[in-house]
């Protein structure tokens, strides 16, 4: 059987100015009428090939009971919603939810990032099927999307040969995290890498073994945090201090880069991880003009564009390839080539606070 742990607790800082720290990205509504956390659940709703268990949300203690009360929606009960109480990035979010597991030998974790979209379900469920093959022998299974640009925020895994015990799952080559423009260039031409998806499926106690081994600090301040955690309704609240002390690092840096263990399972499921307003833009369904439309809006001889209003009229005439994003207190006015630099309006902001 498998557990899902749902990792909430990112910013969703280049989605701004719908994204914001109280209200990030995967609590929103961005591609349906569900947020990306619900989509995230309801993926796995339809699943008959392999036993899904009620799934545990890791999230920052600000965003609780906006979790708590989107899970309520969907009448999903939580195994439990695991409170940071302050982000220490997603090796020990992981970590802190591999802990709460232990009397449950054999279980798998299949850690989903509840900011994705994944478009075919049924690939996605076959791909875990047979990952469960793997990770029931003691790897750390990827999930390995074809990659399509030089995308220099993914981390890329070099494709090894076919591991003998699971059709359809393979050795891992070299898993190298955000790679620098050039290197991510050779590697799309070499045809050998794929994109990490940035979901993973194994046995808890495997990833405690690796992060011990390869990162002790962040393994022993997490085990003490969560030993010092009290339960607290459907929360399980993790002890600030130790938890604090815990090393900030990524579970791709901290185990997949360094682990002898990790195996992939290459899969086509129209994932994306929205990342941007361009993203977003690409994945949704367009008018003929392709553009993406929401909210009171007038447009005209405008195309390839995402207009977003979320509280008065926003028109736009004569223009192509923008982002037009208004929200009561802000608007962002952007190319849809520079959605990347959205994030430089949040740290400028950051910086003024
Ligand atoms: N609970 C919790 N706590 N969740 C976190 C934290 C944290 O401190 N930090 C990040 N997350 C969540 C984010 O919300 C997101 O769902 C997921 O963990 C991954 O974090 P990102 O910050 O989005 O990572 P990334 O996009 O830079 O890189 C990862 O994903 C790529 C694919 O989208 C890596 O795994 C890459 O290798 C991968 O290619
Ligand atoms: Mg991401």
């Amino acid at each position: 059987s498998i557990i899902p742990v749902v990792l909430s607790g990112g910013s969703g800082t280049r989605l701004w100015p719908l994204s914001r720290a109280l209200l990030p990205k995967q609590l929103l509504p961005l591609v349906s009428e569900k947020s990306m956390l619900q989509e995230t659940l309801a993926r796995l709703s339809s699943w008959t090939a392999v036993e899904v268990l009620s799934p545990i949300i890791v999230c920052g203690n600000d965003h609780r009971f906006l979790v708590a009360e989107q899970l309520r929606e969907m009448d999903i009960k939580p195994r439990s919603i695991m409170l940071e109480p302050v982000g220490r990035n997603t090796a020990p979010a992981i970590a802190a939810a591999a802990n709460s597991l232990s009397d449950m030998n054999g279980a798998l974790i299949l850690v989903l990032p509840a900011d994705h979209v994944i478009r075919d379900i049924n690939a996605f469920e076959a791909a875990v099927k047979t990952a469960a093959i793997a990770a029931e022998a003691g790897r750390l299974v990827t999930f390995g999307i074809r990659p399509d640009s030089p995308e220099t925020g993914y981390g890329y895994i070099k494709l090894g040969d076919t591991l003998s015990l699971a059709d359809g799952c393979f050795e891992v080559g070299e898993f190298v995290e955000k790679p620098d423009l050039a290197t991510a260039k050779s590697y799309l031409e070499s045809d050998d890498y794929f994109w990490n998806s940035g979901m993973f499926l194994f046995k808890a106690a495997v990833y405690l073994d690796e992060l011990k081994k390869f990162k002790p600090e962040i393994a022993e301040q997490v085990r003490l945090s969560f030993d010092g955690s009290y339960k607290d309704l459907d929360f399980c609240r993790l002890e600030e201090n130790s938890f604090a002390a815990s090393p900030s690092d990524s579970i791709d840096y901290a185990v997949m880069e360094q682990t002898t263990l990790a195996a992939m399972v290459p899969v086509n499921m129209g994932w994306n991880d929205v990342g941007s307003w361009t993203a977003l833009w690409d994945v949704q369904s367009k008018d003929a003009d392709g553009n993406v439309v929401r909210g009171d809006t007038y447009i005209h001889d405008v195309s390839n564009s995402l207009i977003r209003s979320e509280s008065r009229l926003v028109a736009v005439v004569g223009v192509e390839n923008l982002l037009v994003i208004e929200t009561s207190d802000a608007v962002l006015v952007t190319h849809k080539d520079r959605a990347q630099d959205v994030k430089k309006i949040v740290d400028h902001l950051k910086s003024e606070k």
